[in-house]
């Protein structure tokens, strides 16, 4: 197959949502319709039970499992879907924001009794970042929910996007009916099975049409013509191009659970979604269908094992065809890497590719030449961007108990620093190690895996900080005299650049008033 076909074929995304909204349960229907698994049960959530929250160990054997779904592809209709997950737990945000990186576009799955949570809010900042086109799926409608109307204005008013109904959902709870699609003009009614994967539509064009009536009764009927004429006059015709640009996010309504809805919204996937697309590095635009290949590192997972040292790190294709066992240029290092074993993710098995195209994802087993955000290509010295990071929220001094272990505790920070795990960054008066998480659990898996793989005993000091900006100015002696004044509160982050450490969002606010040419970023690119 040529490689446009290879790349017309892909579709990579992910499922976003807060905690028990119904991701896992959306992705394990996908699987079933995708042909990729059999039987229910067969995708274990990646969520933390309460039980085992504090219990990291517990947690990274969790973590460990969800290496085997951390990217999932089948196939349907023809197109390959490679559906990658994002970790439940919320401490690690930022494995989910690095995700949402490699992907193409996103479905976000809300609780219709919830409406949109505060998580979900938070993964949405990130693609508007990349303007990264969304699907929205509102599930749980067996349960009574939220009215619709106002479910669609807090998605619009909460997650700063406008929204389209592409389904309407008809009674909702238990007198459920069933949802029309506005789009094909299919009524689907609903039947509460945990099984069955039929997809029985009836096609009403005509909402007069007296089928509707015979299949929900003339109240309901009544009703969802009221709905469909409101929704028709209120929200514009759906544009996919204006959902390409992120700029409007379809809606469906449905039951994950009940395995009603799901199809439906596939259906409409496949056709609307975007296939891989054109990423910038620092100097071009690279396009997926050029010859050389190139790609992106946006995740590390460690094994756990301290006798073997070696970590599987996932690498976005972006360009051209990937093969095992050719030698290409890590962008950053000195000398071509050759990757031997490397794994693609199809449903829940891992096996040895050897070769993959834009779109795919692959897992390299490295002994630790990789970091997040490297750039491997086939010979070109080009940085692909959108990989920052974020302004931690929990920020923790350093403290070495083994002076004799300096070394090694240096190496295991620089090493747990490019996996991902946390951020560090040293202040420039003193040489302080400050390390920023979004989550308490990092500090004991950062405090245990020092010791276990390197041999160094830390401790972590809390520190009374509210946020890590970054900092530029196109005024050099303006960037100069802030350094020098502020100097007891600038730190350098692992790559070197220039941040500053703020003890307190009234006083940021101050410091950003009194310093006007200074710019001040929450995230590392900018
Ligand atoms: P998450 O990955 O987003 O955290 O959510 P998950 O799919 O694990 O779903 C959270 C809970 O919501 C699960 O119940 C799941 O069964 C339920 N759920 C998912 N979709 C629907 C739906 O359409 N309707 C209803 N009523 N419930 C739904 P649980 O009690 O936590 O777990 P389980 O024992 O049922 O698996």
């Amino acid at each position: 197959m040529s490689l446009t076909k290879e790349i017309q074929k892909r579709r990579t995304f992910a499922i976003i949502a807060h905690p028990d909204a119904g991701k896992t349960t959306l992705t394990e229907k996908l699987l079933l319709f995708g042909g990729a698994i059999k039987t229910a049960g067969a995708v274990k959530s990646n969520k933390i039970d309460t039980a085992t929250k504090s219990d990291w160990m517990e947690i990274e054997k969790q973590r460990g499992i969800s290496v085997a779904t951390s990217v999932m592809g089948f196939e349907y209709k023809e197109i390959k879907i490679n559906l990658l997950d994002t970790p439940g737990h919320q401490d690690f945000a930022e494995d989910t924001y690095r995700t949402l990186t490699a992907v193409d576009s996103v479905i976000m799955v809300i609780d219709c009794v919830k409406g949109v949570e505060i998580q979900t809010e938070k993964l949405m900042e990130v693609c508007r970042m990349r303007n990264t086109p969304v699907i929205c799926f509102i599930n749980k409608l067996d349960r009574e929910g939220r009215d619709p109307y106002d479910l669609l204005d807090e998605v619009e008013e909460k997650l700063n996007i406008k929204v389209r109904p592409l389904s309407w959902p008809i009674g909702m709870g238990k007198s459920f009916k069933g949802v029309y699609n506005l789009y094909d003009k299919k009524l689907n009614l609903y039947t509460p099975s945990q099984r069955q994967l039929s997809d029985d539509r009836l096609e009403i064009k005509d909402l007069e049409d007296s089928k509707l009536v015979d299949k929900i009764g003339p109240n309901y009927a009544e009703q969802l013509r009221e709905d469909v004429e409101l929704i028709e006059g209120v929200y514009p015709d759906f544009d996919p191009k204006e959902y390409l640009e992120g700029k409007v996010a379809p809606v469906f309504f449905g039951s994950a659970v009940n395995n009603f809805g799901v199809n439906e919204m596939l259906d409409t996937f496949i056709k609307i979604a975007p296939g891989p697309k054109s990423r910038n590095t620092e100097d071009r635009e690279v396009v997926p269908d050029e010859k050389n290949f190139s790609g992106f590192v946006f995740k590390i997972h460690a094994n756990m094992d301290p006798n073997h040292r070696n970590r599987i790190a996932f690498l976005r294709i972006c360009s051209g065809k990937f093969e095992r066992n050719k030698p290409y240029n890590q962008v950053r290092g000195t000398k071509p890497l050759r990757f031997s074993n490397v794994t693609s993710f199809m449903a829940q098995d891992k096996e040895i590719v050897d070769e993959a195209f834009p779109g795919d994802i692959v897992g390299l087993y490295d002994t630790g030449n990789l970091k997040i955000g490297d750039t491997l290509t086939d010979g070109e010295n080009m940085t692909f961007k959108g990989i920052p990071s974020f302004s931690p929220e929990i920020f923790r001094e350093v403290i070495n108990k083994d002076a004799m272990k300096t070394k090694q505790m240096e190496k295991g920070l620089k090493q747990l620093m490019e996996e991902g795990v946390a951020q560090l960054f040293t202040f420039e008066m003193g040489s302080r190690k400050v390390i920023g998480t979004v989550g308490q659990l990092q500090f004991e898996v950062i405090q245990f895996r020092l010791k276990n793989e390197y041999n160094a005993t830390v401790e972590f000091s809390p520190m009374n900080l509210y946020k890590a900006c970054w900092i530029s100015s196109t005024d050099k002696k303006a960037l100069d005299e802030f350094v020098r004044s502020k100097n007891r509160h600038i730190a350098r982050d692992k790559e070197g650049k220039l941040v500053f450490m703020a003890e307190s969002k009234s006083w940021l606010q101050m410091v950003q008033d009194n310093y006007p040419d200074i710019e001040f970023h929450f995230t590392s690119e900018f």
